[in-house]
């Protein structure tokens, strides 16, 4: 059962590597993880019954309390978190795998079941501390970054003077405390000392956890969110080698290096050193956050003039960001689309890595609304199509579009690869005020020649302009008919 649920989850994983597959992917998770359950319950039925019948409803009652009382609080939360709220949430389940992995450590310390001796006790003993360190590590990092993807902690980094050094020496007092621990093992009806470098290190690995994430500025949080999940995956790969079940052990492995493909993909798309974003404190040197700078003035467009332009396009790219979400906007992006192209005007989606507030946010909520797959287009698959393009609507986007990353070297988003909207004919940048964006730097684009404001809740205004599209045909129809009939 265990071989068939690591097979389901691989399989799941493939399948959430693409639109189309995704659904598919889910119900072979879930089918997986139903599977691992009942195992689990067969196994813990089984060891019980090795003490006879008696001890089973006790164990299996044990189990079922546990998991009406997870069920219940998953149900609840899954009901009733916002979309916006997703990073906050999965940062908070990475603190529970964390703490998992440090009960499960010391609970292997204290009761390691059969009695080890030899080489087996020194492997024991490495599983129990680099579980308990990994998984210490996750706890606190998984807070931090809950509080601050929460706002209940100031997102600024935590700079303290040696940072690095800081962290060098407690993973190398770590290094000598897994030695004392290893070596020191008591001989018969002795007490264990090794619980002193047990508890200095889970002490020091909490430090480090909570150190790692603090260093990191509020720019920087996607990467560290899906760093934690692969840190989540290694704790509980860790937790199943002190528990020996092979299951777990896959399963972690599968979330400790997806994770880290994740973090390393959202490191390219964000321009950050992979082993800085290890190292912690990244991308957080040089550029003044909230820096004001003088652009000059900028122009408004109203729902009518906007749709005018959109009607006599040929080509139109929409690049979503978080005000999108915010804005419940994507319904209403759909429907625009839609219309849009049945006037026979090519519409494309332009998505950036990071654009939103978790990665593949907007893809999720373009599916959402059912918007095809096949005009939702990558950053790098549209930014060579963006100087051709005749109007490209920003909805609730600004740093994934924001040229300073690329012109202005002291910018704290410098270097970060971003759509490059501005080279389009005309821009149309949907958002309610001139306020910045998550990064909390200023949007040259907004004062470009060729750059239009549509202020307002995004909702609100593309329901504006599908009103406002004139009826009949259009430019865009009519060359689409020329096109066809050419
Ligand atoms: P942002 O840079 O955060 O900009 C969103 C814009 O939407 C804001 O300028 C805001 O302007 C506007 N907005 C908000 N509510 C709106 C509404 N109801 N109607 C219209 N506009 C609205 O978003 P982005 O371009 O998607 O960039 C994402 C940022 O978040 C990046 O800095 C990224 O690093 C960070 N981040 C990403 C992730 C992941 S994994 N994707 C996770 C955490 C953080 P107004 O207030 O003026 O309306």
């Amino acid at each position: 059962m265990y071989i068939i649920a690591g097979v389901l989850f691989i399989t799941a994983l493939a399948g959430l590597s693409k639109h189309e597959t995704a659904r598919r992917g889910n119900a072979f998770g879930m089918t997986g993880m139903t599977i691992a359950l009942v195992a689990t319950l067969l196994k813990a039925a089984q060891q019980t019954m090795y003490g006879g019948f008696r001890g089973l409803p006790y164990t299996l009652g044990l189990i079922a309390a546990a998991m009406l009382v997870g069920l219940a609080i998953g149900a609840w939360r899954a009901r009733t978190v916002e979309m916006t709220g997703m990073p906050e949430l999965i940062a908070m389940l990475h603190s529970f795998v964390g703490l998992a992995a440090v009960l499960v450590g010391y609970n292997s310390f204290l009761d390691p079941g059969v009695g080890n001796t030899g080489s087996m006790e020194t492997i024991h003993r490495v599983e129990v501390f680099l579980g308990v360190f990994i998984g210490a590590v996750t706890l606190t990092g998984s807070i931090v970054a809950y509080l601050k993807l929460s706002a209940k902690m100031k997102s600024a980094p935590l700079m303290l003077p040696g940072r690095h050094l800081l962290n060098l020496l407690i993973l190398l007092v770590s290094l000598a405390l897994l030695i004392w621990f290893v070596v020191d093992v008591p001989e018969f009806g002795r007490f264990d000392r090794g619980i002193i470098p047990l508890v200095v290190m889970t002490v020091l690995a909490l430090l480090l956890g909570f150190h790692l994430v603090a260093a990191i500025g509020g720019g920087d949080m996607p990467v560290v969110v899906s760093m934690l999940n692969s840190y989540s995956g290694w704790a509980a790969a860790a937790a199943g080698f002190m528990l020996n079940n092979d299951l777990l052990i896959i399963t972690g492995s599968l979330v400790g290096s997806s994770g880290a493909i994740l973090s390393y993909i959202m490191c390219k798309a964000m321009n950050r050193s992979f082993v800085t974003v290890i190292a912690g404190g990244f991308g957080s040197d040089g550029g003044v956050v909230g820096e004001d700078r003088d652009y000059g003035e900028h122009r408004e467009i109203n729902a009518e003039a906007a749709a005018e332009l959109l009607a006599n396009a040929h080509s139109v790219v929409i690049t979503p960001g978080y005000g999108m979400a915010t804005a419940q906007a994507q319904y209403a992006v759909a429907d625009l689309t839609a219309k849009l192209r049945a006037r026979g005007i090519d519409v494309r989606f332009g998505i950036h890595p990071v654009a939103g507030r978790l990665p593949g946010h907007m893809n999720v909520l373009l599916a959402e609304a059912k918007v095809p797959y096949d005009i939702v287009l990558e950053m790098d698959e549209i930014n060579d199509d963006l100087p051709e393009t005749d109007v490209v609507l920003v909805i609730g986007a600004n740093d994934t579009v924001n040229p300073a990353a690329l012109e202005e070297p002291n910018s704290p988003i410098a270097g970060m690869p971003v759509l490059e909207v501005w080279k389009a004919h005309d821009v149309i940048v949907f958002k309610r005020s001139m306020a910045t964006g998550y990064a909390g730097v200023q949007n040259p684009l907004f004062f470009r020649d060729n750059t239009q404001m549509l202020f307002g809740d995004a909702k609100e205004r593309v329901e504006d302009i599908i009103k406002a599209l004139p009826t009949g045909s259009t430019q865009g129809t009519s060359s689409a008919k020329a096109a066809t009939v050419s």
